[in-house]
């Protein structure tokens, strides 16, 4: 049994549509967004989610998070199946970071204060103590200064507002963290930071991190394993390392034929 099974989904938008659009003419074709996709990941592991924008990489993970329903197909989570309704625990379990932090951030509070009251919600701090000092740790974490605590979201950096959306995720103690195209928004010196970060987490925590992108490069530096999307479907699932040195599929010929070639991360100096 794997942590995420994911078996044969398929996830179609516009399918329930009301007898007034149909009388009104307005219905259009439904769009199948993932087709038959089946993915293992596995306790610990790095996975990459790769694909052309549009190829149904968000729409797998929304469907993960119960944010899409499944057309047909199933997921499991520990081996149980994840339905649309599910335990608090189950959603916390499996979190998702997104290009845009500032979808998620609440611009009216300071950051701390938002993650003190998410942990507060959540009961995973006793008192206002030990929310304060878990607090403290979460951005230690994600090697943001204290002082950022007291920051208002537009008053940091898109690198900086993206730590806070890390360790928010991290404040629900997930056993799987999701990065859509996380570090896409930023630019080149900070991204290199930021994936920094997420090489950290993993080597500290053992979390299971699901990461997708369109950018080959950045799966080669962080990930074990990829899997290939193209038109809502998986086309290749490989280690990474076989998938630079021999991928099985044409499509993924192209699309590492078409990765610019840039300095290794390791090469770049980070900061943020
Ligand atoms: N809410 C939605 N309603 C209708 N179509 C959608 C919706 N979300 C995604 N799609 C369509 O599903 C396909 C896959 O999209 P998406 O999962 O966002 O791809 P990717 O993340 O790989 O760029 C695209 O054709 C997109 O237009
Ligand atoms: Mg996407």
């Amino acid at each position: 049994m794997s942590l995420l099974e994911i078996d044969d989904v398929t996830v179609k938008f516009g399918e329930r549509r009301s007898a007034w659009i149909e009388r009104l003419g307005l219905a259009r074709e439904s769009v199948t967004a993932v087709a038959d996709a089946s993915l293992n990941i596995e306790a610990g592991e790095a996975v990459g989610i790769v694909g052309e924008s549009g190829s149904g990489k968000t729409t797998l993970m929304r469907a993960v998070l119960g944010l899409a329903p499944l057309h047909s197909g199933e997921i499991r989570f520990r081996g149980t199946p994840l339905t649309q309704q599910r335990s608090i625990e189950t959603r916390r379990a499996i979190q998702m970071v997104f290009q845009d932090p500032g979808t998620t951030l609440n611009p009216s509070r300071r950051v701390g204060e938002s993650i003190e009251e998410l942990l507060k919600v959540h009961r995973l701090a006793g008192s206002a103590t030990e929310r304060k000092k878990r607090v403290a740790e979460l951005f230690d974490r994600v090697r943001l200064p204290a002082t950022a605590q007291r920051a208002y979201p537009r008053e940091l950096s898109g690198g900086q507002k993206q730590r806070v959306a890390i360790a928010r995720s991290l404040a629900l103690e997930p056993s799987i963290l999701i990065a859509d195209e996380a570090t896409s928004a930023l630019d080149v010196i900070v991204q290199a930071s930021v994936l920094d970060l997420f090489a950290e987490l993993r080597a500290d925590t053992g979390i299971t991190l699901i990461f997708i992108t369109h950018d080959l490069t950045l799966v080669r530096y962080l990930c074990e394993r990829a899997v290939v999307m193209r038109s809502g479907r998986v086309v290749e699932t490989n280690t990474v390392a076989e998938l630079f040195d021999s991928p099985r599929e044409r499509y993924t010929q192209e699309l590492i034929a078409a990765v610019p070639q840039l300095p290794a991360t390791s090469e770049v100096h980070t900061s943020w």
